[in-house]
């Protein structure tokens, strides 16, 4: 049951400046606590009911495992062993599921699906993945920056590859927190300009040459070629991206401190090098790590609101 005013995370920039600052501070609480072992079950006799119409490994492991570190229970449904999988309205599936739980995370396709979703629940729903957006991603991208470098704010964080659902989350996350992005893609995988509107210069960037858009980046980032769902594109895909593979050379343009991240699953020799993910520079264990603190802290805000320390 929700009590507070109903709020969902289903693109990041549902959450003002200040909100997003105050779930990743209280992420940093959690996993302190984490670390050492220190009970925190803010969540206790709550439940999340978590929708994949997708695979997944990190999603599925942070949002289970943390919700039961926060004290609470979870479902696990998946399009095939639901009803889901034989047509029932996602509009009904919300309807019914809202009011058995206290919180639902749903990974889809359309992000007018999630949006279905959530207008149709009594409790909060947060977006773990759709076509558009992956909102939990960036926010832990950006929890794992500020623990490397310090604030993001002034920055420059270099998108290399496809512009997909990682790409324009990251496009909110710069107009909101105030960081510069640069994106290189090749032609025909470009962000659509009827989706980012006309940011300014000090917000996006865009370059033919992925060498350019690394030149003084201080987080050099990228993706799979083929994102989910896209399947059927991947031999165009794998010959249009060839030169988009991140490497050591564009990892020696950016920033003398610049780290690399990448929200994984990775594939060696295609997107990135095995040279730049296993290297120094790479922090995404770490990354995928604080899935599972930002996704508590998450939570927590969304069913109770803002807590004290
Ligand atoms: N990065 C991410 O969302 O991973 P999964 O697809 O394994 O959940
Ligand atoms: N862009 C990728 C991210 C996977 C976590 C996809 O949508 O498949």
């Amino acid at each position: 049951v929700h009590a507070g005013p109903l709020r969902h995370f289903l693109q990041f920039r549902d959450f003002s400046h200040d909100e997003i600052l105050y779930v990743l501070e209280r992420a940093r609480l959690i996993k302190d606590k984490f670390k050492r072992y220190q009970p925190h079950h803010t969540l206790h006799d709550r439940t999340l009911a978590m929708v994949f119409e997708k695979a997944s490994t990190r999603t599925r492991v942070s949002f289970e495992a943390g919700m039961y570190q926060l004290g609470g229970s979870v479902i696990h449904l998946t399009t095939t062993d639901s009803q889901l999988g034989r047509s029932e309205p996602i509009e009904d599936t919300a309807r019914v599921v809202s009011r058995m739980v206290d919180i639902v995370m749903i990974r889809t396709f359309e992000q007018t699906r999630l949006e279905r979703f959530a207008s149709h629940s009594r409790v909060p729903v947060i977006n773990g993945l759709t076509n558009e957006f992956h909102p939990c991603q960036i926010l832990a991208d950006i929890f794992t920056f500020i623990e490397h470098r310090g604030d993001i704010k002034g920055k420059t964080v270099a998108w290399i590859g496809d512009a997909n659902n990682m790409a324009y989350t990251w496009l909110q996350a710069a107009e909101i927190l105030g960081f510069t992005l640069h994106v290189s893609a090749p032609n025909g995988y470009h962000l659509e300009s009827d989706r980012t509107g006309n940011p300014d210069s000090s917000i996006l960037r865009e370059f033919d040459d992925p060498l350019e858009a690394c030149k003084g980046a201080h987080l050099v980032t990228t993706d799979v070629w083929t994102s989910m769902g896209y399947e059927a594109e991947n031999e165009e895909r794998r010959k249009a991206f060839a030169d988009w593979c991140v490497d050591q050379e564009m990892m020696d343009v950016a920033a003398a401190d610049a780290i690399f991240m990448h929200c994984l699953p990775a594939h060696r020799g295609e997107e990135v090098t095995g040279e730049v993910i296993d290297g120094p520079q790479s922090v995404v264990w770490d990354e995928a790590e604080n899935r599972l603190h930002v996704q508590k802290a998450l939570m927590e805000f969304l069913i109770l609101g803002r807590l004290e320390a």
